[in-house]
């Protein structure tokens, strides 16, 4: 596709779809609308909001119609699609004309002859000149979930579990997400004059990458899009990132192949995708790997394959290339980021004579269950009891606390939010598990319990300056010459990525204030892992060292079972790091970098690009 727009930050990507839609009511004013909901198009919102209030952009002739709305939902409710639509455009703009689908309609008769009304008032206005459109992780555009026919219309749908796991923060709990909604359909999208499709964040990076670049099906019913004359795609690049001009750089028709970082991962990339050993690649595997321009801009092809296996040897780490003496701080977002990811590295780092700490972003508090807090107070756990003694109300003994921590799980409303003294209690539960994995790598444990993460709407709450002079005081106390990074973004709740602004603005103020600087070092394995040909540093470890690290996540007994798994990974997270690192040495095999003596044992690798 050649109309995707890829803009750096979100903040471009509102103000010019926002300028386009403005652009359209001022040669239209009578234009008809078709709007989303979600949390893509809010920044659209507000800057259409700017626009009227500032430049007199006028909304009185214009209609809109809006893709869905839950059913049962009451027009009322905080998270009815008509209550986001006043919130953030109609009670703010003078458009009187606007429609969402009602989503107090019962009876099957009652619902169907709505949707037969909707379609008609769409059609009498003139049918929709502009629809905005986000895209669900289903590939859900409204809520046509896979399986919508093309030319499906306006009806009654089933919701995803995927699209009904994504709402439940909304709705404090999947349980309580509505399993039905009214939506537009595919054909109703379709036959708008323009439509413009927004994507943000690392999250929707795959079923961006789906839509736009695998085959055009009703599995993915965004990619019907591709079938309209005119479909504008905007994307921040953290969206555009699985894009193949954006994830395999090699495959523009104007690589420069003299740039050896672009050959070294062009020639790791066809070994690991022809699963041929790099020393084997011929130019007709490059040729047929769409890199046969490799192979006419280096001067002979087996020095290039050589040089890259020279290369990608120093960075497979055989103990001997471990940093030494060094201070190393690893930011590990929730309390088990670190040993999931990096659990074999940091006890191989920390045995090697350097000063490894581990700074936790979150208390991981609401990921602990009441039952787990209610059992350890059972059981008398020596931590929590002695929290309890010493915080205990005036008067009150330990017993009292007891019951009342027990009233509060069992008579609270479902949703409502721990009480400060229940969360301080999963606060230690997690405190305690990190804390154990800490002593055994032989690290330091920081707590930085950044208060982003009570703060419920996390998602549009920004991180604050309490969370940044944290993250400074940790850097100011560890003087690190490495910081260990998560690489991930794609966390159910978006913690990661939070952690990582309060950490960024922290680190400009460390550095500016004449802080050594640091190489960083960037991780995954939780929730992802780098493709071979991303990695910069390879850490390889035996089967006893996985062993350890499989005892350090399962000491998370808190996280077994999790209650927040992702919606798409069915593995506990021991077994998702197992699979993933045992993965990355398999590769590493098939490219035949490893000494002979490795290449037919069980080895495991954990993999980190340094210095982005
Ligand atoms: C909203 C809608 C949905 C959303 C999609 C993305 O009216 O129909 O298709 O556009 O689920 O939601 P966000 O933007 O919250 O990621």
């Amino acid at each position: 596709m050649n109309n995707i727009h890829v803009l750096p930050e979100y903040s471009a990507l509102c103000r010019a779809v926002a300028a386009r839609i403005a652009d359209l009511i001022r040669h239209k004013p009578e234009a008809v609308l078709g709007l989303a909901t979600g949390s893509t198009p809010i920044g659209v919102y507000a800057e259409l909001v700017r626009l009227h209030r500032e430049e007199g952009l006028d909304f009185s002739q214009v209609t809109t119609f809006n893709l869905d709305e839950y059913l049962p939902m009451n027009p009322d409710s905080p998270q009815s699609y008509s209550h986001f639509m006043r919130e953030h455009l109609f009670d703010h703009i003078n458009c009187a004309n606007w429609n969402v689908p009602d989503g107090t309609l019962k009876g099957d008769e009652e619902i169907h002859q709505f949707c037969a009304d909707y379609e008609q008032k769409i059609a009498d206005a003139g049918g929709l000149d502009l629809q905005l459109l986000g895209i669900g992780r289903t590939g859900h555009i409204g809520f046509n979930e896979p399986g919508s026919p093309q030319d499906s219309r306006t009806r009654l749908v089933i919701l995803d579990s995927l699209t009904r796991a994504d709402a439940a923060d909304d709705f404090y709990g999947v349980e309580n997400v509505p399993v039905r909604a009214i939506t537009m359909g595919v054909g109703t999208i379709l036959d708008a004059r323009e439509i413009i499709l927004m994507a943000t964040g690392p999250r929707k990076a795959e079923i961006v990458q789906e839509a736009l670049e695998g085959k055009i099906t009703s599995k993915i019913p965004a990619s019907f899009l591709r079938e309209h004359v005119n479909a504008q795609v905007y994307l921040d690049e953290s969206a555009a990132s699985h894009l193949s001009e954006y994830s395999r750089p090699w495959l523009r028709a104007n690589a420069n192949f003299s740039d050896f970082d672009l050959r070294r991962r062009a020639l790791i990339a066809t070994s690991h995708e022809l699963d041929k050993p790099l020393s084997k690649l011929t130019a007709s595997d490059l040729q047929q790997a769409g890199v046969g321009a490799l192979a006419h801009q280096v001067s002979s092809l087996e020095a290039a394959i050589q040089e890259v296996e020279r290369d990608l040897q120093k960075r497979v780490e055989d103990d001997g290339n471990l940093p030494k003496n060094t201070s190393i701080l690893c930011l590990s977002p929730h309390p088990d980021d670190d040993v999931i990811c990096c659990g074999a590295t940091l006890t191989k780092m920390a045995q090697n004579g350097n000063r490894v700490y581990v700074a936790y972003g979150v208390s991981g508090s609401n990921a602990v269950r009441d039952k787990d807090v209610l059992a350890l107070l059972r059981a008398q756990h020596p931590r929590l009891i002695s929290y309890i003694e010493d915080n205990a109300p005036p008067g009150q003994t330990t017993q009292d606390v007891f019951d009342v921590i027990r009233t509060e799980i069992f008579e609270r409303e479902s949703g409502a939010p721990d009480s400060v003294l229940l969360r301080n209690l999963k606060r230690l539960v997690r405190e305690g598990e990190a804390g154990d994995g800490c002593r055994k790598m032989g690290a330091k444990p920081l707590f930085l319990d950044l208060p982003f993460y009570y703060v419920r709407e996390q998602k549009t709450v920004p991180v604050s300056d309490d969370d940044v002079q944290i993250m400074l005081k940790a850097l100011r106390e560890t003087s690190p010459q490495i910081v260990m990074l998560t690489g991930e973004k794609s966390d159910p709740h978006g913690t990661h990525e939070l952690c990582a602004q309060a950490f960024e603005r922290a680190a400009e103020i460390y550095l500016e204030a004449g802080g050594a600087p640091f190489v960083r070092w960037e991780y995954r394995g939780a929730w992802e892992e780098y493709e071979v040909w991303e990695g910069d540093y390879f850490s390889v470890f035996e089967k006893e060292l996985m062993e350890t690290k499989i005892g350090l996540i399962l000491d998370h007994i808190s996280q077994l079972d999790p209650v927040f798994p992702g919606s798409t990974d069915a593995r506990e997270f021991y077994e998702r790091a197992r699979d993933r690192n045992r993965a990355n040495a398999r590769q590493l095999q098939t490219l035949g970098v490893l000494p002979a003596s490795r290449s037919f044992a069980p080895i495991y690798a954990e993999v980190f690009q340094i210095g982005k």
